[in-house]
């Protein structure tokens, strides 16, 4: 008999414990709310808020980690899976998703291409360009950089000249008058 009380106490404490976690005081995102001059319930962040891990990404944004087999063999996967449905295997930009009727993108393989800047493809990435949209929240900073390195391989790859090919001359018969 004794334990009864308890055991009803028990079951009360549970189920007010359950009422104030359903029913919190708070305001949802877009609703009225009377407590600011402006009524909204959504907040604009104070000046100067800095959302979490922004300084990191800007810092890894800054600075072009070094060039090295690991970083190409990054880019070229994240290249492949993410850019490859517009841009193609070789970056000529004729792309699944081109052939399907997306505009087709300028090859890499251009001339004002092979001058830009890493940083300019990097920044295409973060920023979009055109009917490009902004890739900034699917690749990170430090990914961004490995695959602007993959696309200068790319280019690499479809405009190398002979000559700058270190030993292939040599292996090369001459030409004949
Ligand atoms: C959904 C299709 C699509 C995907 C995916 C895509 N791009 Fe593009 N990209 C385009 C199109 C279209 C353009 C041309 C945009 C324009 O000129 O208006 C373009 C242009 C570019 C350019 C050239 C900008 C210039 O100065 O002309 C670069 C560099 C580039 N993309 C890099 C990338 C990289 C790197 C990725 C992967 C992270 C990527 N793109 C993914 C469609 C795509």
């Amino acid at each position: 008999m004794t334990g009864r009380p308890f055991l009803l106490a028990l079951l009360l404490l549970t189920a007010c414990d359950d009422l104030s976690m359903s029913q919190q005081k708070r305001y949802d995102v877009y609703r009225r709310a009377a407590l600011w001059a402006d009524g909204a319930a959504a907040r604009t962040p104070p000046d100067g808020t800095v959302q979490q891990g922004a300084l990191a990404d800007e810092a890894a944004l800054a600075d072009p980690p070094p060039v090295d087999a690991a970083l190409l063999q990054r880019g070229r996967e994240r290249y492949e899976a993410i850019c490859t449905p517009c841009h193609g295997l070789t970056g000529h930009g004729d792309g699944m998703i081109v052939a399907r009727g997306f505009p087709r993108p300028p090859s890499y393989h251009e001339d004002r291409l092979r001058a830009a800047p890493a940083r300019t493809l990097v920044d295409v990435i973060t920023n979009g360009y055109g009917t490009m949209y902004r890739y900034a929240n699917r690749v990170e900073p430090r990914d961004r950089w490995a695959i602007a390195a993959y696309i200068r391989a790319l280019q690499l790859s479809q405009g190398a000249r002979v000559a700058e090919l270190p030993g292939l001359a040599e292996k090369i018969p001459e030409e004949r008058p």
